[in-house]
């Protein structure tokens, strides 16, 4: 298991759990992230949804880079596709879903962040999309997702130069709703935030989040280009390049081909 879940007061709060690698996201959790977005649409039992990574080091780390590398174009599309459904699953969930960032949210971990509904962060975290330095682009909406909550300028910066951002940071951005100092706070405040929210009608709650996600209805055109540019990218030299550099632990050398 490489999630795990508690359950009190209808709220299920789930734990992303692979230390070795910092939480990230191997078909294995991907999985399992996927059969844990299905409970929670069919379980009437919940009524709201803590994301959060084991441990103080990371929400999640981004997907990972050791299945990355070996990838052939068709599977990364495939990939590309498969995380963006499911992704776009939690931003369309009519139940409160809220990403409680503790430590690296980054690559596919910041994608997954932002398609919760709200995200809170402890001080440790640190937001970015670092996927240029692989040689490779966000592949799991990030493109998209960014440029909606931080604006186009910022994200394109944030895109290019692969920087981290902290926490703070990440909040003057709206890219963070709050911020508090440790990981015990932040469990307690994301639980007490979404015990306000399931009190409310649960058809509110599903409108509202139907209402605002509608009003980025038109933007499908960008997945689509974000998963085949994904893919395109995966094909290259310089990911292939990317994704040794990471594994050998040195800095890589793109060539542009
Ligand atoms: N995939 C696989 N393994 C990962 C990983 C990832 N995304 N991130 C970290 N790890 C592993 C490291 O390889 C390392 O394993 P070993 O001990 O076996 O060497 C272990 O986790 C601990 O990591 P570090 O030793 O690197 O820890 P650090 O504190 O020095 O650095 C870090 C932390 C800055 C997060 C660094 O690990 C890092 O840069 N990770 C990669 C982040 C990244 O590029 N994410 C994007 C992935 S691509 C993506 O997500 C595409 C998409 O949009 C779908």
């Amino acid at each position: 298991m490489n999630i795990l879940t508690d359950f009190a007061d209808n709220i299920l709060t789930a734990r992303i759990s692979r230390p070795k690698a910092l939480n990230a996201l191997n078909a294995e959790v991907f999985d399992e992230l996927d059969e844990l977005i299905q409970k929670l649409y069919r379980d009437d039992q919940i009524r709201g949804l803590i994301l959060t990574g084991d441990g103080d080091k990371a929400f999640v780390a981004g997907a990972d880079i050791k299945e990355l590398a070996v990838m052939s174009q068709q599977q990364a599309l495939k990939m590309a596709k498969r995380g963006q459904s499911l992704f776009k699953k939690i931003e369309n969930c009519p139940k409160p879903v809220i990403a409680a960032v503790n430590g690296f949210a980054l690559g596919g971990g910041c994608e997954l962040a932002m398609a919760c509904h709200i995200r809170l962060a402890s001080e440790n975290a640190k937001f970015g999309q670092p996927e240029i330095n692989l040689g490779i682009i966000p592949g799991y909406g990030g493109t998209q997702r960014l440029t909606q909550l931080v604006g186009r300028g910022k994200t394109l910066e944030l895109l290019l130069t692969a920087d981290q951002i902290s926490a703070q940071e990440a909040k003057a951005l709206g890219l963070v709703n709050q911020v508090v100092a440790t990981r015990e706070e932040l469990i307690n405040l994301a639980t007490s935030m979404m015990k306000k929210i399931v009190s409310k009608s649960p058809v509110a709650i599903a409108n509202i989040i139907k209402s605002v996600n509608d009003g980025f209805a038109f933007e499908i055109a960008g997945y689509a280009a974000e998963a085949e540019l994904f893919a395109a990218c995966a094909a290259t030299e310089d990911f292939k390049e990317g994704t040794s550099a990471f594994i050998e632990k040195r800095p890589p050398v793109f060539k542009g081909i």
